[in-house]
Protein backbone atom coordinates (compact mmCIF):
# COMPACT_ATOMS: atom_id res chain seq x y z
CA UNK A 1 0.00 0.00 0.00
CA UNK A 2 0.84 3.52 -0.68
CA UNK A 3 0.92 5.17 2.48
CA UNK A 4 3.06 8.26 2.27
CA UNK A 5 3.74 9.62 5.60
CA UNK A 6 4.49 8.56 9.04
CA UNK A 7 1.44 9.46 10.10
CA UNK A 8 -0.69 7.49 7.49
CA UNK A 9 1.92 4.32 8.87
CA UNK A 10 0.92 4.71 12.43
CA UNK A 11 -2.88 4.98 11.49
CA UNK A 12 -2.13 1.84 9.26
CA UNK A 13 -0.65 0.08 11.76
CA UNK A 14 -3.03 0.40 14.53
CA UNK A 15 -5.73 -0.57 11.64
CA UNK A 16 -4.30 -3.84 11.12
CA UNK A 17 -3.88 -4.33 14.67
CA UNK A 18 -7.82 -3.62 16.04
CA UNK A 19 -8.51 -5.58 12.83
CA UNK A 20 -7.34 -8.56 13.97
CA UNK A 21 -9.21 -9.15 16.85
CA UNK A 22 -12.17 -7.98 14.88
CA UNK A 23 -11.89 -10.50 12.74
CA UNK A 24 -11.77 -12.99 15.47
CA UNK A 25 -14.49 -11.71 17.76
CA UNK A 26 -16.72 -11.73 14.42
CA UNK A 27 -16.27 -15.24 14.27
CA UNK A 28 -18.04 -15.66 17.74
CA UNK A 29 -21.28 -13.71 16.87
CA UNK A 30 -22.57 -16.80 14.89
CA UNK A 31 -22.28 -19.12 18.22
CA UNK A 32 -23.28 -16.33 20.66
CA UNK A 33 -26.38 -15.40 18.47
CA UNK A 34 -28.00 -18.52 19.01
CA UNK A 35 -27.25 -18.45 22.51
CA UNK A 36 -30.31 -17.34 24.95
CA UNK A 37 -28.36 -14.59 25.93
CA UNK A 38 -27.60 -12.67 22.25
CA UNK A 39 -24.33 -10.77 21.35
CA UNK A 40 -25.20 -7.59 23.17
CA UNK A 41 -22.05 -7.88 25.85
CA UNK A 42 -19.44 -9.52 24.15
CA UNK A 43 -20.04 -6.86 21.19
CA UNK A 44 -19.47 -3.88 23.49
CA UNK A 45 -16.41 -5.71 24.44
CA UNK A 46 -15.18 -6.02 21.13
CA UNK A 47 -15.34 -2.30 20.65
CA UNK A 48 -14.30 -1.27 23.68
CA UNK A 49 -11.17 -4.29 22.80
CA UNK A 50 -10.58 -2.49 19.43
CA UNK A 51 -10.15 0.89 20.56
CA UNK A 52 -8.03 0.37 23.10
CA UNK A 53 -5.89 -1.59 20.68
CA UNK A 54 -5.95 1.63 18.49
CA UNK A 55 -5.51 4.21 21.06
CA UNK A 56 -2.35 2.24 22.53
CA UNK A 57 -0.65 2.42 18.96
CA UNK A 58 -2.02 5.94 18.54
CA UNK A 59 -0.31 6.74 21.95
CA UNK A 60 2.70 5.34 21.29
CA UNK A 61 3.33 7.12 18.22
CA UNK A 62 2.84 10.50 19.75
CA UNK A 63 1.93 10.65 23.87
CA UNK A 64 1.15 14.24 23.44
CA UNK A 65 -1.48 13.98 20.64
CA UNK A 66 -5.08 14.83 21.34
CA UNK A 67 -8.24 12.23 20.71
CA UNK A 68 -11.87 12.17 20.22
CA UNK A 69 -13.05 8.47 20.32
CA UNK A 70 -16.63 7.24 20.56
CA UNK A 71 -16.38 5.33 23.77
CA UNK A 72 -13.54 6.35 25.51
CA UNK A 73 -14.24 9.97 24.73
CA UNK A 74 -11.92 12.85 24.71
CA UNK A 75 -7.91 11.81 25.66
CA UNK A 76 -5.11 14.51 25.76
CA UNK A 77 -7.87 17.54 26.10
CA UNK A 78 -5.06 20.08 25.99
CA UNK A 79 -4.29 19.14 22.49
CA UNK A 80 -7.24 20.28 20.25
CA UNK A 81 -4.82 21.27 17.30
CA UNK A 82 -3.40 17.45 16.85
CA UNK A 83 -5.54 14.93 17.19
CA UNK A 84 -7.19 11.63 16.37
CA UNK A 85 -10.73 11.12 15.25
CA UNK A 86 -11.51 7.16 15.81
CA UNK A 87 -14.72 4.90 15.43
CA UNK A 88 -13.39 1.65 17.15
CA UNK A 89 -16.88 -0.06 14.93
CA UNK A 90 -18.82 1.89 12.51
CA UNK A 91 -21.90 -0.16 11.56
CA UNK A 92 -22.31 -2.01 15.08
CA UNK A 93 -25.38 -3.02 14.25
CA UNK A 94 -24.24 -4.86 11.63
CA UNK A 95 -21.35 -6.33 13.03
CA UNK A 96 -24.00 -7.65 16.31
CA UNK A 97 -26.15 -9.51 13.69
CA UNK A 98 -23.17 -11.48 11.75
CA UNK A 99 -23.05 -9.03 8.94
CA UNK A 100 -19.64 -8.40 7.50
CA UNK A 101 -20.26 -4.75 6.56
CA UNK A 102 -18.27 -2.26 9.24
CA UNK A 103 -15.34 -0.73 9.50
CA UNK A 104 -12.69 0.93 11.64
CA UNK A 105 -12.28 4.84 11.13
CA UNK A 106 -9.58 6.66 12.06
CA UNK A 107 -8.95 10.36 10.88
CA UNK A 108 -6.02 12.85 12.07
CA UNK A 109 -6.77 16.80 12.25
CA UNK A 110 -4.74 19.06 12.88
CA UNK A 111 -5.32 22.72 13.35
CA UNK A 112 -9.87 21.47 12.89
CA UNK A 113 -9.08 20.21 9.41
CA UNK A 114 -8.73 16.56 8.87
CA UNK A 115 -5.43 15.95 6.98
CA UNK A 116 -5.33 12.07 6.55
CA UNK A 117 -7.45 9.23 7.16
CA UNK A 118 -7.96 5.21 6.62
CA UNK A 119 -11.64 3.48 6.52
CA UNK A 120 -10.33 -0.07 7.46
CA UNK A 121 -13.28 -2.56 6.65
CA UNK A 122 -11.39 -5.63 8.27
CA UNK A 123 -13.54 -8.84 6.68
CA UNK A 124 -13.40 -7.39 3.13
CA UNK A 125 -9.65 -6.44 3.48
CA UNK A 126 -11.09 -3.36 1.98
CA UNK A 127 -8.52 -0.46 2.77
CA UNK A 128 -10.01 3.21 1.66
CA UNK A 129 -7.32 5.83 2.91
CA UNK A 130 -6.12 9.35 1.87
CA UNK A 131 -3.73 12.37 2.49
CA UNK A 132 -4.33 16.06 1.54
CA UNK A 133 -2.89 16.63 -1.37
CA UNK A 134 -2.28 12.97 -2.52
CA UNK A 135 -4.90 11.77 -3.66
CA UNK A 136 -7.71 8.93 -2.90
CA UNK A 137 -6.97 5.17 -2.71
CA UNK A 138 -8.29 2.10 -2.40
CA UNK A 139 -6.19 -0.85 -1.46
CA UNK A 140 -3.50 -0.09 -4.10
CA UNK A 141 -5.25 1.87 -6.59
CA UNK A 142 -5.91 5.52 -7.05
CA UNK A 143 -9.88 5.99 -6.72
CA UNK A 144 -12.16 8.36 -7.86
CA UNK A 145 -15.69 9.35 -7.13
CA UNK A 146 -18.34 7.98 -10.41
CA UNK A 147 -18.47 10.62 -13.50
CA UNK A 148 -22.56 10.70 -12.98
CA UNK A 149 -24.49 13.56 -13.53
CA UNK A 150 -27.88 13.09 -13.52
CA UNK A 151 -29.47 12.49 -10.44
CA UNK A 152 -31.83 9.76 -11.81
CA UNK A 153 -28.90 7.51 -13.18
CA UNK A 154 -27.69 7.69 -9.74
CA UNK A 155 -27.40 4.95 -6.74
CA UNK A 156 -27.96 6.61 -3.55
CA UNK A 157 -26.98 5.75 0.29
CA UNK A 158 -28.27 7.12 3.47
CA UNK A 159 -27.80 5.95 7.34
CA UNK A 160 -30.01 6.68 10.39
CA UNK A 161 -32.47 5.27 12.64
CA UNK A 162 -36.12 3.76 11.33
CA UNK A 163 -37.56 6.38 12.94
CA UNK A 164 -37.07 9.12 14.81
CA UNK A 165 -38.73 9.55 18.28
CA UNK A 166 -37.66 13.32 18.63
CA UNK A 167 -39.99 14.50 15.47
CA UNK A 168 -42.04 11.28 15.55
CA UNK A 169 -41.51 10.76 12.22
CA UNK A 170 -41.08 7.40 9.91
CA UNK A 171 -37.76 8.16 8.09
CA UNK A 172 -38.66 5.65 5.79
CA UNK A 173 -41.66 7.42 4.93
CA UNK A 174 -39.26 9.87 4.12
CA UNK A 175 -36.41 8.37 2.36
CA UNK A 176 -39.45 7.37 -0.07
CA UNK A 177 -40.54 10.32 -1.10
CA UNK A 178 -37.19 11.84 -1.19
CA UNK A 179 -36.74 8.46 -3.60
CA UNK A 180 -39.87 9.53 -5.61
CA UNK A 181 -38.86 12.80 -5.76
CA UNK A 182 -35.56 12.48 -7.36
CA UNK A 183 -35.95 9.70 -9.15
CA UNK A 184 -32.80 7.39 -8.13
CA UNK A 185 -33.02 4.59 -5.66
CA UNK A 186 -31.76 4.54 -1.90
CA UNK A 187 -29.68 1.99 0.02
CA UNK A 188 -29.11 1.55 3.61
CA UNK A 189 -26.14 -0.59 4.66
CA UNK A 190 -25.76 0.82 8.03
CA UNK A 191 -22.08 2.21 8.14
CA UNK A 192 -21.68 5.56 7.52
CA UNK A 193 -18.09 5.49 7.12
CA UNK A 194 -17.93 2.91 4.14
CA UNK A 195 -21.16 4.90 2.51
CA UNK A 196 -19.03 7.71 2.31
CA UNK A 197 -15.87 5.02 1.36
CA UNK A 198 -17.94 4.14 -1.34
CA UNK A 199 -18.81 7.43 -2.80
CA UNK A 200 -15.19 7.98 -3.24
CA UNK A 201 -14.79 5.29 -4.87
CA UNK A 202 -18.05 5.38 -7.17
CA UNK A 203 -19.77 2.59 -6.02
CA UNK A 204 -22.60 4.81 -4.73
CA UNK A 205 -22.99 8.31 -6.17
CA UNK A 206 -24.06 10.30 -3.23
CA UNK A 207 -24.63 10.05 0.52
CA UNK A 208 -26.40 12.13 3.17
CA UNK A 209 -27.54 11.51 6.62
CA UNK A 210 -28.26 13.82 9.57
CA UNK A 211 -27.50 14.09 13.05
CA UNK A 212 -23.85 12.30 12.78
CA UNK A 213 -21.10 12.39 15.03
CA UNK A 214 -17.66 13.69 13.63
CA UNK A 215 -15.89 9.95 14.18
CA UNK A 216 -18.55 8.55 11.83
CA UNK A 217 -17.44 10.86 9.27
CA UNK A 218 -13.81 12.36 9.85
CA UNK A 219 -11.73 9.84 7.82
CA UNK A 220 -14.28 9.90 5.02
CA UNK A 221 -14.11 13.73 4.45
CA UNK A 222 -10.56 13.84 3.18
CA UNK A 223 -10.93 10.40 1.28
CA UNK A 224 -13.86 12.01 -0.39
CA UNK A 225 -12.42 15.42 -1.02
CA UNK A 226 -8.92 13.81 -2.43
CA UNK A 227 -11.37 11.08 -4.63
CA UNK A 228 -12.80 14.29 -6.06
CA UNK A 229 -16.21 14.40 -4.17
CA UNK A 230 -17.93 17.41 -2.35
CA UNK A 231 -18.87 16.91 1.27
CA UNK A 232 -21.38 20.09 2.49
CA UNK A 233 -23.25 20.34 5.55
CA UNK A 234 -27.03 21.59 6.31
CA UNK A 235 -28.27 23.73 8.58
CA UNK A 236 -31.34 22.74 10.70
CA UNK A 237 -32.85 19.72 12.28
CA UNK A 238 -29.54 18.43 14.27
CA UNK A 239 -30.16 17.38 17.93
CA UNK A 240 -26.82 19.05 19.76
CA UNK A 241 -24.04 21.22 18.19
CA UNK A 242 -21.25 18.77 17.60
CA UNK A 243 -23.73 16.41 15.41
CA UNK A 244 -23.56 16.89 11.78
CA UNK A 245 -26.24 17.38 8.73
CA UNK A 246 -23.99 16.16 6.12
CA UNK A 247 -24.12 15.85 1.98
CA UNK A 248 -21.15 13.59 -0.07
CA UNK A 249 -21.21 13.27 -3.08
CA UNK A 250 -19.30 12.43 -6.23
CA UNK A 251 -20.15 16.33 -6.80
CA UNK A 252 -21.93 16.46 -9.73
CA UNK A 253 -25.25 15.54 -8.81
CA UNK A 254 -24.25 17.90 -5.66
CA UNK A 255 -26.98 20.48 -6.17
CA UNK A 256 -29.58 18.04 -7.57
CA UNK A 257 -29.40 15.85 -4.11
CA UNK A 258 -29.40 19.05 -1.55
CA UNK A 259 -32.26 20.64 -3.39
CA UNK A 260 -34.19 17.66 -2.99
CA UNK A 261 -33.38 17.52 0.68
CA UNK A 262 -33.95 21.20 1.38
CA UNK A 263 -37.80 20.81 0.11
CA UNK A 264 -37.89 17.69 2.47
CA UNK A 265 -36.61 19.91 5.11
CA UNK A 266 -38.96 22.96 4.43
CA UNK A 267 -42.21 21.16 4.37
C1 LIG B 1 -23.68 4.24 13.07
C2 LIG B 1 -23.49 3.89 11.61
C3 LIG B 1 -24.79 4.04 10.85
C4 LIG B 1 -25.36 5.45 11.01
C5 LIG B 1 -25.53 5.78 12.49
C6 LIG B 1 -24.21 5.65 13.22
P1 LIG B 1 -22.12 2.99 14.87
O1 LIG B 1 -22.44 4.15 13.76
O2 LIG B 1 -22.52 4.70 11.00
O3 LIG B 1 -24.62 3.82 9.47
O4 LIG B 1 -26.59 5.51 10.37
O5 LIG B 1 -26.01 7.11 12.63
O6 LIG B 1 -24.38 5.94 14.60
O7 LIG B 1 -23.08 3.21 16.00
O8 LIG B 1 -22.32 1.69 14.22
O9 LIG B 1 -20.72 3.30 15.24
CA1 LIG C 1 -20.24 5.19 13.96
CA1 LIG D 1 -19.01 2.89 16.63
Amino acid sequence: MRLNSPKMNIIYNACLKASKSLIRDFGEIEKLQVSSKGPGDFVTAADKKSEKIIIEELLKAHPDFGILSEEAGVINKKNDQQRWIIDPIDGTLNFLNGIPHFAISVGYEENNEIICGIIFDPIKNEIFFAEKGSGAFFNNSRIRVSKKNKIKNSLLVTGGPKFDSEQKKDIFEEYFKISKMVDAPIRKFGSASLDIAYVSSGRFDGFWQWDLNYWDIAAGLVILREAGGFVDFMPGKVKTSSKKNIIATNSNIHQELQAALMKKNIE
